[in-house]
């Protein structure tokens, strides 16, 4: 049986969210009070022992799905220590099937909510050298802005990582209104349209790229 292709992300919202940098500013000057789910914070003690053991260059992988970008990660920055974090369970437990693309390097993958995994690095004030966000879920209705990682309580944590930030997405105004509220950290982004023969990293860059669809990437340095 054949895969479905993927669908375009469809919404009701024409243009960037009108209430867009009100919201990243509400957040830039309020803590994100609410409380740490346990889960997270076992698996962010055991990333924070892995770092002191390493002293080496991170590299952090958020979202990272099944891990697949992650070991890709791992075989292209072989002088640092990589580390993938997504909630679900179900989708790292199938990363076996990706892990020769390391090269033979080792990575780590997490389970964790990343609204307490990015609280917990940037207060233990981790610098990864790059930050990849591959493919964030879009939240295209208008009225969840407040679920899209840059309209979220949890963006000064991910301001405050720093490092060369990567983002993804399949929805041209995903990447463009994660531009924006970097503006109001005075950050500068850079937008492009990623080549069609791009090679995919990550299971959904594939899907996306099958189907045909556009997809876009922002780099910006947060350094
Ligand atoms: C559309 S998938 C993309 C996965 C992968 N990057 C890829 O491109 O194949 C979005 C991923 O974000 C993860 N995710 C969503 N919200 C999260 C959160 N609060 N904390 C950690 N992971 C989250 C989901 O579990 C899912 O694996």
């Amino acid at each position: 049986m054949t895969a479905k292709p993927a669908r375009a992300v469809t919404s009701n919202q024409p243009e960037v969210h009108d209430d867009l940098l009100q919201t990243v500013r509400r957040y830039q000057q309020h803590a994100f009070l609410k409380p740490i789910a346990d889960h997270s914070k076992v698996a962010f003690d055991q990333a924070q022992a892995q770092l002191e053991r390493w002293q080496g260059p991170l590299v952090l992988d958020s979202c990272c799905g099944v891990g697949e970008s992650t070991a890709v990660l791992a075989g292209r920055y072989p002088e640092a220590l990589v580390i993938g974090v997504d909630k679900s369970a179900h989708r790292l437990g199938r990363n076996m099937q990706h892990k020769q693309l390391a090269n033979g390097r080792e990575y780590l993958l997490l389970r964790a909510d990343l609204n307490d995994f990015w609280r917990l690095a940037a207060a233990a004030q981790w610098q990864p050298q790059a930050h990849y966000l591959l493919y964030p879920n879009p939240y295209p209705k208008q009225k969840h802005l407040v679920r899209r990682w840059h309209g979220s309580p949890v963006f000064p944590s991910f301001i405050a990582l720093g490092g060369k930030v990567t983002v993804r997405s399949n929805w041209e105004l995903y990447i463009r209104e994660f531009a924006l509220a970097l503006s109001a950290y005075e950050k500068t982004a850079q937008v492009a349209a990623l080549a069609p023969q791009e090679q995919p990293i990550t299971p959904f860059e594939r899907k996306y790229q099958a189907a045909g669809q556009s997809l876009w990437e922002l780099t910006a340095s947060l350094s």
